[in-house]
């Protein structure tokens, strides 16, 4: 199949094919091209070819040739969500109401809720449940226009259930056009069997459950929650050590409550991403910024905690590479929209459009390790793009927030 889009207003995300940057990093992420008035080309399930509507060469050959006519509406590279926790059972919203009675989501921690809460219903889901539901919030992620996806394990913290999340991450990859990347979380939290014995479970993590999953081939990544009440900085060097014995490279869960020494450990060993740093220590920023760690914010986790947001100014300005991802997940943001979080990224962390649209895009593809095939137009690239609704200007998109603003989605060059 081959597919023209023509009359588009904005073809927006173009990156020339010689630029092969892997991520953008501080002022370079206000560069975002778009071409006005363009035609997009895809063939084979990649982008083949684009320009102006007045160098259009027109079409010689018509077979297998679907034409669509944006008028009127932009052209984006599909949005590329580097951290998620999409495979869960249940759902928390009694924890939800809980939080709006006054008690704060480590209260609610504290109490055996949160993570704890999804272990259990997670542990006791079966796994044609767990594909299903999570099926269900794949679908409605590929509507608000996102085309790759990175899927975390972490609420089953033993080794069947680990293996049973990372699996059903898996089918999500086959059952669905999203490109998918799995981490492994196994520290996400202590589980009720090793309450009293964090060294016990950090045993098992390191001994057990690390070297069946990356032997499996079920992660790419590792991830750990470092926090207070959860695992400090040492915890995080010994997983981290092992995991990249394993061959999987570290995206950490860091700085979301309080500071700890984790972002230093997390660059130490070449994290490709280091995510929420809601609260950032004295010289952190620069750290990140002399490093390739990816510093990923996730504002929609911010908004529904009422936690701060990450200073993205201060990141960019520090020159550090940023992402912008959702954290879908069922106890800190049961929302899988880009939109909306682009939308965030302006309003609160007074990034420009054009920054926040590169930071969901192309740096959250580079978070994901997906830089040479997705997160912008650029020819060659997996046809990964949404034809938005009509709008007048790209910076619209932001702008008129809370609305899904995708009309139509193509993902490996067919139209979803
Ligand atoms: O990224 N902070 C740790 N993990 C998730 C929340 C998990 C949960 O509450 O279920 C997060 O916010
Ligand atoms: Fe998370």
């Amino acid at each position: 199949l081959k597919i023209l889009i023509k009359n588009i207003r904005g073809l927006a995300g173009v990156v020339d094919a010689a630029d092969n940057r892997k991520m953008l990093r501080g002022n370079e992420l206000s560069e975002y091209h778009i071409i006005q008035d363009a035609w997009l080309a895809i063939e084979d399930g990649k982008i083949a070819d684009f320009g102006t509507m007045a160098n259009w060469p027109g079409i010689s050959d018509w077979r297998d040739l679907e034409v669509i006519d944006a008028e009127g509406r932009f052209v984006f590279p599909a949005w590329c969500d580097s951290h998620t926790h999409l495979v869960w059972a249940g759902s928390r919203e009694v924890e939800f109401e809980d939080r709006l009675r006054g008690l704060s989501y480590e209260e609610i921690a504290k109490r055996g809720g949160g993570i704890l809460n999804s272990v259990e219903k997670l542990r006791s889901a079966d796994a044609a449940q767990l594909i299903e539901a999570s099926l269900e919030r794949a679908y409605e992620i590929i509507a608000s226009g996102t085309g790759a996806v990175e899927i975390k394990s972490g609420y089953g913290l033993d080794l069947d259930s680990e293996l049973k999340m990372l699996r059903v991450a898996g089918e999500i990859g086959q059952q669905t056009p999203l490109t998918i990347k799995r981490t492994f979380l196994g520290a996400h939290a202590l589980p009720p069997e090793y309450k009293n014995d964090k060294q016990g479970y950090i045993k098992l993590l390191v001994e057990q459950m690390i070297p069946r999953i990356a032997g499996e081939g079920l992660a790419e990544y590792i991830d750990a929650f470092c926090e207070r009440n959860y695992f400090d900085e040492k915890d995080l060097s010994v997983i981290l050590e092992a995991g990249v014995r394993y061959g999987l490279k570290p995206k950490i869960h860091v700085n979301q409550f309080s500071v700890s020494g984790g972002v230093s450990v997390a660059l130490n060993y070449d994290a490709v991403s280091v995510d929420h740093l809601e609260i950032l220590g004295e010289g952190e920023a620069e750290a990140i910024a002399a490093t390739d760690t990816i510093a990923t914010a996730l504002p929609l986790c911010s908004l529904f905690l009422g936690i701060p947001y990450t200073p993205a100014r201060a990141l960019l300005n520090a020159g550090a590479a940023l992402a912008i991802a959702t954290d879908f997940n069922p106890g800190s943001a049961p929302s899988g929209n880009m939109n909306l979080a682009v939308s965030l990224a302006c309003i609160q962390m007074k990034m420009l459009p054009a920054e926040a649209f590169n930071a969901a895009a192309r740096n959250g593809a580079a978070a994901m390790e997906l830089h040479d095939t997705h997160g912008s137009i650029r020819i060659g690239n997996q046809a990964n793009a949404f034809i938005t609704k009509p709008m007048p200007s790209a910076a619209f998109l932001p702008y008129y927030f809370g609305i899904n603003p995708v009309e139509r989605l193509i993902l490996n060059g067919q139209i979803i």
